[in-house]
C-alpha cells in the first residue's frame, strides 16, 4: 500500500507558504563556530522552473557569491527597472511563464568536531529559495531582505558535503517586493554554515531605557535557550554589563526556567536579569556611546557552553507633546532614504560599501537614515550604531501595483505580519532604530493593522511609521493605529506649514522630499524655514541617496569614447521599464556627490549665524545633545572689489538647542558694503556656514560702476527679429571679436521640467513637471529667441571694453520661461574659471542659500547627472574671467546691472544636452558655451513632488542688464 504523498510541490507560487523548515528568527548572534560559505559556487540558470527538470541551463559558470546573477548574465537575464507596475502581468500571485531559476552549487567541509546541531544561514536570496543539502530538501525561504536559517544537523555528515541552493526570480511574494529599483536575483547576502551548542542561546531580546529627569538607564536582558526537545534543570546565565567606558556597571546570575509542565506560570526556555545604571551613559546619535552586555550560558557542571555579545544604547524614543523625543530632546531629522545599491555589485553591497555610504552622510549633516524600503543587512544597524544614525527601519513589503488589495488579502496577511516581525525580532537590540515602518506604498488595510498589533505588543519601546496610512485616511487623526508620526512624501511646504498651525497632535516627519532626480531640490531651504519655524514639523527623509545606475558593458565605444556607461531602466532591454526615474539620487551611483549636496548639508547644519540687532550675530546650536566644544569659528569679511579679511571668532562654548548673541567682530563690522562668512570646523572638516550682508553690498556696487559715467559709442537698438551683433565690426583686438553674445530663452530641461525620455508620461499622462511641454509646444527648443520676445541690444565701447546693454520685453503669453539671458560660445582653451558670486558649487536661484558669495576659482563643470540636462550655473555673479592658461590671455566679462547675473560655463549648448539620452552621449567638446541670465526659471522638485515656487519664476514683463566684455 502507498501513501499519500504530502508536499506543497511549487511554493513559490504560493503566497501563504512563507518558510518551509526555516528556523525562528532572533537578534544577530556571534558566538558560534562558524564558515563562511562567501566566494565562489557554481551557477547554472534555467529558464524557468518546468526546465529545472533535465532542462538545458541557459548559462552555466562560476560565479561569487554574495552577488546578482542579473549582474553577471546581463545579456541572459538582465535586471529590470519599474517603479510602481510589476515587470509581468497579474493578476496576484500569477507568475510570468518565463521565470528565471539561478541553481547554486559547491561543497562545504563539515569538521569532525561539529557533532551538534549545525545551522545553514542565507543571508539574503531575491525572490526566494530553497535549499538541498546532499540531495536531499532540507527547506525553502521567502523575503528577500532578512536572513533564512535552517537546521541542517540530520543532513549534513562530517566531511565533504554538497549544498544547492535554488533561488526563484519571480515568486508570489514578489507582489509584495513591487519596490521603486532593480529587480534582481541571486544570492545577494553572506552565507554560512555555524556549529551550535546542543543546547544554546537561541535568541537575546534586550529592552533598554532611559530616563532623562534621572539620568537612570536599565537594560532588561532575555536569554532565551534551545535545549533541542531534552530540557533540563540547572542550566544558567550569567551577564554582565560594561558601560562605554570599558567598566563594570552589573553582573547577575539567573537559572534558566525549564520547568515547561508548569501550567500557567511557564513564559518559556528563558532567564531574564533587570540592570539599573545610576548616572547612565546615554546613545544618541550625537554621541553613540555602547554599552555591551555579555551572556554566558553556564551547564549544569558549571562550565560555560556559549558566550554570547550585544551591544545596546540606553536611550528613550517617545512622541510626546506632538514631538519625537530621544532621550527627552527634540532631535531634528536630517534624513535620507537609501536602497542598497552599488553600480557594479547591484543589490550585493559589502560591508565596506555601507560604512562608505555612511561616512559621505556624515560630512553631509545627515543623521539620519530611512532603509528605503526593507531591513538591511545586520552589519548596517551596526555601524548605524557605532557611528551615531538614527534609523527608520522598514519592513519589505511594498504592494505599489496592487496597493488597494493587497494590504485586504488573506492570501497576504501572514506574509505582512511575518516580515514586520522578523525585522523587529532581529534588529531590535540595535539603538539606532528609533521607528518601526510597516512598509512602504501598500494602501492601508487590515493587514497593516495586524502588523501594526504585533509590534506594539512585541516591542512597546519604539513609535510606529506608516506613510500611506495618513494620506488615504488624513494627517490629523488618520491611520492612528499604523503610524505614530505623520510621515507624508512629497508634500507642498505650504500643506506641512499648515499641519503645524493645526490641531494634528503627532509630529510631522516627512518619509520622502524633495526628489533629487538630475539637477533639483529646488526650495530645499524654504522646507528647513518653515519646519524650524513651525511646532510639531521635525524634518524628513530626502529621496534618496543614490542614483540606481548600473555598469554596462557597451558593444561599441559611445559617442564619448566610453566602453561603459551607467545605465537606467530600459537599457537593458527590459520592458515594461520606467527609464531614468531610478536615477534621482543626490549622489552618483559610483558615490560622487551631485551639486545638491553641499544644499544638503547646508540645510543640516549644526550651527546657525543670523544677523542679529545692534551689530550682532544670533549663532544657534541646533544640536540636542551637544555643546560647541568641538568646534572652531572663523571669519571672512568679503567686500564687493574681492577684497578679503579674515580672523578667527571666539564664541565660547554654546549648550545644546542654546543660542549666543556675539558682537561682529570689529574689523569686519567696518566694512561697509561687505560679506561676513561664519565657518565651523571640527577636527576633520567644514560642518557649518553662514553668510550675512553688511551694508548692502548689491546697492554699492550698481553706484560705482564706471559704465555710467562715460556715455557709450556705437549704441544701436536693435529691433526684436533682429541678431543683436548686426551691422558692427569689431577692432581685432576687442572682447566683441571673440564673443558673439545671442539672446537665449531656452534651457535643456532639467528632469523636474518635464520627463524628455518618457514623453508619453510626461504629455499624454501628465505625470511629472509640465513646464517643458509647454516650452516646447511654444516651439522655444527650435526656434529662435529673437522670434518670442522684444529684445533691443546696444552695443559700445567704452574705455574698459565693449559695453552690451539689454531690454527684454517678456509677453504675458510667454511668463515662466527657462531664463532670460545670452549666450556665447568660446575656445575651450579659455579653461580657467575665476568669478565673483555665489559658489564654489552649481546653484539654481531656488538651491543656492549654500552657495555663498566669494571670489572662486575653477575649471569649468563636467556634465554632472545621469541624463543630461542643464547644470553648473552659479548665481548672483559680479564677474568672471575665463583665462587660457597656456597664453595667460583672458576675457573678462563685469556686470553692470542689476547687481548680478547668472552665469554658466560648459562645454555644452542646451541643444546638446537635450539631445543626448544618456551621459556617455555627450561628445567631448572643444569650446566653452557661456550663459549670462537676468533670470533663471529655479529647479522645484516636479519630477515628484512640488513644482518651482512662484517667487522663483520668470515673470512677464520688462527685463534690464548689461555688462562689460574685456580681454
Ligand atoms: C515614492 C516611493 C519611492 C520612489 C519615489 C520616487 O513614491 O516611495 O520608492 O518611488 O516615490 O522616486
Ligand atoms: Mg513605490
Amino acid at each position: 500500500m502507498t501513501l499519500p504523498v504530502i508536499a506543497a510541490p511549487q511554493p513559490w507560487t504560493d503566497p501563504t507558504i512563507l518558510g518551509l523548515g526555516r528556523l525562528p528568527m532572533h537578534v544577530p548572534l556571534n558566538g558560534f563556530r562558524r564558515r563562511s560559505l562567501d566566494g565562489r559556487w557554481s551557477f547554472e540558470l534555467f529558464d524557468s522552473p518546468e526546465a529545472l527538470a533535465g532542462g538545458t541551463p541557459l548559462a552555466g559558470a562560476d560565479v561569487e557569491v554574495p552577488s546578482n546573477w542579473t549582474m553577471q548574465f546581463p545579456d541572459i537575464d538582465p535586471p529590470h527597472y519599474t517603479n510602481k507596475r510589476m515587470p509581468f502581468d497579474g493578476p496576484p500571485p500569477r507568475l510570468p511563464e518565463r521565470n528565471r531559476v539561478g541553481v547554486y552549487r559547491r561543497s562545504f567541509e563539515v569538521p569532525k568536531s561539529w557533532r551538534h546541531r549545525v545551522v545553514l544561514h542565507i543571508g539574503g536570496a531575491e525572490s526566494v529559495h530553497a535549499v538541498h543539502v546532499n540531495g536531499a530538501f532540507v527547506g525553502y525561504g521567502t523575503d528577500s531582505r532578512l536572513p533564512s536559517e535552517y537546521d541542517v544537523s540530520t543532513s549534513v555528515r562530517p566531511g565533504e558535503n554538497e549544498l544547492t541552493v535554488v533561488v526563484f526570480r519571480y515568486s508570489a511574494n514578489s507582489y509584495i517586493e513591487d519596490q521603486d529599483q532593480w529587480w534582481m536575483a541571486g544570492l545577494h547576502r553572506s552565507i554560512w554554515i555555524e556549529s551550535r551548542p546542543a543546547v544554546h542561546l537561541a535568541d537575546l531580546p534586550i529592552d533598554v531605557d532611559y530616563d532623562p529627569p534621572t539620568g537612570i538607564g536599565t537594560i532588561d536582558v532575555t536569554a532565551v535557550v534551545d535545549f533541542g526537545l531534552r530540557p533540563e534543570g540547572g542550566w544558567t546565565v550569567r551577564i554582565s554589563v560594561v558601560d562605554p567606558a570599558g567598566r563594570s556597571v552589573g553582573r547577575a546570575e539567573s537559572p534558566v526556567d525549564h520547568e515547561h509542565a508548569a501550567m500557567s506560570r511557564f513564559k518559556g526556555f528563558q532567564a531574564r536579569a533587570t540592570f539599573t545604571i545610576d548616572r547612565g551613559k546615554p546613545w544618541s546619535a550625537e554621541r553613540p556611546q555602547l554599552h555591551e552586555v555579555t551572556v554566558e550560558l553556564v551547564n549544569p557542571a558549571g562550565r560555560v557552553a556559549h558566550v554570547e555579545t550585544q551591544r545596546v544604547g540606553l536611550r528613550r524614543v517617545e512622541v510626546k507633546d506632538r514631538q519625537l523625543l530621544v532621550n527627552g530632546q527634540r532631535i531634528w531629522i536630517f534624513g535620507v532614504n537609501r536602497h542598497d545599491h552599488h553600480p557594479d555589485r547591484g543589490k550585493a553591497v559589502t560591508v565596506d560599501d555601507m560604512r562608505a555610504d555612511l561616512a559621505a552622510m556624515k560630512a553631509h549633516n545627515i543623521n539620519a537614515v530611512r532603509t528605503a524600503h526593507y531591513p538591511n543587512d545586520h552589519a548596517f544597524y551596526d555601524l548605524c550604531d557605532e557611528m551615531g544614525f538614527y534609523v527608520i527601519d522598514e519592513a519589505n513589503i511594498e504592494s505599489h501595483g496592487n496597493n488597494w488589495s493587497l494590504c485586504d488579502d488573506a492570501r497576504y496577511r501572514a506574509a505582512w505580519l511575518d516580515r514586520g516581525a522578523r525585522m523587529v525580532t532581529r534588529d531590535r537590540n540595535h539603538p539606532c532604530v528609533i521607528l518601526w515602518s510597516l512598509g512602504n506604498e501598500s494602501g492601508y488595510g487590515v493587514n497593516h493593522d495586524a502588523l501594526a498589533g504585533w509590534i506594539r505588543k512585541a516591542d512597546p519601546s519604539r513609535p510606529l511609521h506608516y506613510e500611506d496610512a495618513i494620506r488615504i485616511e488624513g494627517w490629523v487623526d488618520g491611520g492612528l493605529p499604523a503610524t505614530d508620526v505623520v510621515c507624508p512624501m512629497y508634500p507642498e511646504i505650504a500643506d506641512i506649514e499648515a499641519y503645524g498651525r493645526g490641531p494634528g497632535r503627532r509630529p510631522l516627519i516627512m518619509c520622502e522630499y524633495s526628489h533629487a532626480m538630475g539637477n533639483s531640490n529646488g526650495s530645499l531651504a524654504d522646507y528647513w524655514d518653515v519646519i524650524t519655524s513651525t511646532p510639531g514639523l521635525q524634518g524628513g527623509f530626502l529621496w534618496e541617496w543614490k542614483d540606481h545606475g548600473l555598469r554596462q558593458v557597451l558593444a561599441s565605444p559611445a559617442a564619448d569614447g566610453s566602453s561603459n556607461r551607467l545605465a537606467y531602466g530600459g537599457q537593458f532591454g527590459d520592458e515594461p521599464h520606467d527609464g531614468n526615474f531610478v536615477a534621482d539620487g543626490l549622489m552618483s551611483a559610483d558615490l560622487e556627490p551631485h551639486p545638491a549636496m553641499r544644499e544638503v548639508a547646508w540645510v543640516h547644519r549644526p550651527m546657525v549665524v543670523n544677523k542679529a540687532r545692534g551689530g550682532r550675530l544670533r549663532i544657534t546650536n541646533r544640536r540636542s545633545f551637544t555643546d560647541t566644544s568641538d568646534l572652531t569659528a572663523s571669519w571672512e569679511s568679503l567686500t564687493p572689489d574681492g577684497s578679503t579679511i579674515s580672523g578667527a571668532l571666539r564664541v565660547g562654548r554654546i549648550k545644546p538647542g542654546e543660542a549666543k548673541l556675539v558682537a561682529i567682530p570689529a574689523p569686519a563690522a567696518k566694512r561697509t558694503p561687505s560679506w561676513l562668512t561664519i565657518r565651523w570646523h571640527d577636527d576633520a572638516r567644514l560642518v557649518a556656514w553662514d553668510q550675512i550682508t553688511i551694508g548692502s553690498p548689491a546697492r554699492v556696487r550698481d553706484q560705482r560702476s564706471p559704465s555710467t559715467s562715460r556715455p557709450l559709442t556705437g549704441s544701436v537698438p536693435s529691433p526684436s527679429t533682429s541678431r543683436p551683433m548686426t551691422g558692427k565690426v569689431p577692432s581685432p583686438d576687442s572682447a566683441a571679436a571673440l564673443v558673439e553674445p545671442e539672446l537665449c530663452l531656452w534651457r535643456a530641461p532639467v528632469d523636474n521640467d518635464g520627463f524628455k525620455l518618457s514623453p508619453d508620461l510626461s504629455r499624454r499622462i501628465g505625470v511629472g513637471g509640465q513646464a517643458m511641454v509647454r516650452w516646447q509646444d511654444l516651439g522655444l527648443d527650435v526656434r529662435p529667441a529673437e522670434e518670442f520676445v522684444d529684445h533691443s541690444v546696444s552695443v559700445g565701447d567704452d574705455n574698459g571694453g565693449t559695453v552690451y546693454r539689454h531690454t527684454v520685453d517678456v509677453p504675458p503669453s510667454l511668463a515662466d520661461l527657462p531664463r532670460v539671458g545670452v549666450r556665447f560660445v568660446l575656445a575651450d582653451r579659455f579653461s580657467n574659471l575665476r568669478w565673483l558670486g555665489r559658489g564654489p558649487h552649481e546653484n539654481y536661484p531656488d538651491r543656492n542659500r549654500s552657495a555663498v558669495m566669494g571670489v572662486w576659482e575653477g575649471r569649468p563643470d563636467p556634465s554632472p547627472y545621469l541624463v543630461p540636462q542643464e547644470f553648473g550655473l552659479r548665481t548672483d555673479c559680479r564677474w568672471f574671467e575665463l583665462t587660457d592658461p597656456d597664453v595667460g590671455e583672458t576675457v573678462r566679462v563685469e556686470v553692470l546691472s542689476p547687481a548680478g547675473l547668472h552665469i554658466s560655463v560648459t562645454g555644452y549648448t542646451a541643444e546638446e544636452l537635450h539631445a543626448a539620452a544618456t551621459h556617455t552621449d555627450l561628445r567631448p567638446s572643444n569650446r566653452l558655451v557661456v550663459h549670462l541670465d537676468v533670470a533663471h526659471r529655479g529647479l522645484g522638485t516636479a519630477s515628484c513632488g512640488p513644482d518651482v515656487l512662484p517667487r522663483y519664476r520668470i515673470e512677464a514683463g520688462r527685463y534690464r542688464f548689461a555688462y562689460r566684455i574685456s580681454r
